[in-house]
């Protein structure tokens, strides 16, 4: 396994549409494992493969608290069949935005069909932070941040509070 480097805005990568994929195999998940040890090191609950420059529709997550044991979740070639007309609003944040949170509303729950770590298809219903999580990191896969959720304003704000936090790290 190994860490990877995460995109940040205004990165174009992160605006790509992922690519479907064809079939789980070794190197998809030797990616998932990359992705996931990389999503634990930021830290953070959830990473889309766009987001270290690998446009396909491969997501991580885990949303257990510190005291729970760790709960990894793989998602490739999710779909949501259907949403509540129900909204929830969450304080978001994205790794590819450093430093930055603000609220999204969202369907509070969400059908999802994916395949998972080993191949093998997937359908559930998304709630609470899950279905917070998985609509954020698949519009990720669309190249929506979740910036692009809010007003013009707030999204240049944003980028450019982490254009002026990379420019300081480098000098
Ligand atoms: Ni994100």
């Amino acid at each position: 396994m190994a860490i990877r480097t995460i995109l940040t805005v205004p990165d174009p990568v992160l605006k790509q549409v992922s690519k479907r994929v064809d079939i789980v195999t070794d190197e998809t998940r030797a990616l998932m494992d990359d992705m996931l040890e990389t999503m634990y090191a930021a830290p953070g609950i959830g990473l889309a493969a766009v987001q270290v420059g690998v446009p396909i529709r491969v997501i991580v997550m885990d949303l257990a608290k510190e005291d729970e044991k760790p709960n990894p979740q793989y998602f490739v070639n999710p779909e949501i069949l259907e949403t509540d007309d129900e909204t929830q609003t969450y304080e978001e944040g994205c790794l590819s935005v450093p430093d930055y949170f603000d609220e999204v509303e969202r369907p509070k729950r969400a059908k999802l069909r994916y395949l998972n770590y080993k191949g093998e298809q997937v359908e559930e219903w998304a709630e609470g932070m899950y279905a917070v999580c998985i609509q954020h990191e698949m519009d990720h896969l669309q190249g929506t941040l979740f910036i692009d959720h809010l007003s013009r304003l707030k999204r240049n704000f944003a980028i450019n509070k982490v254009k002026k936090a990379k420019k300081k790290d480098a000098a």
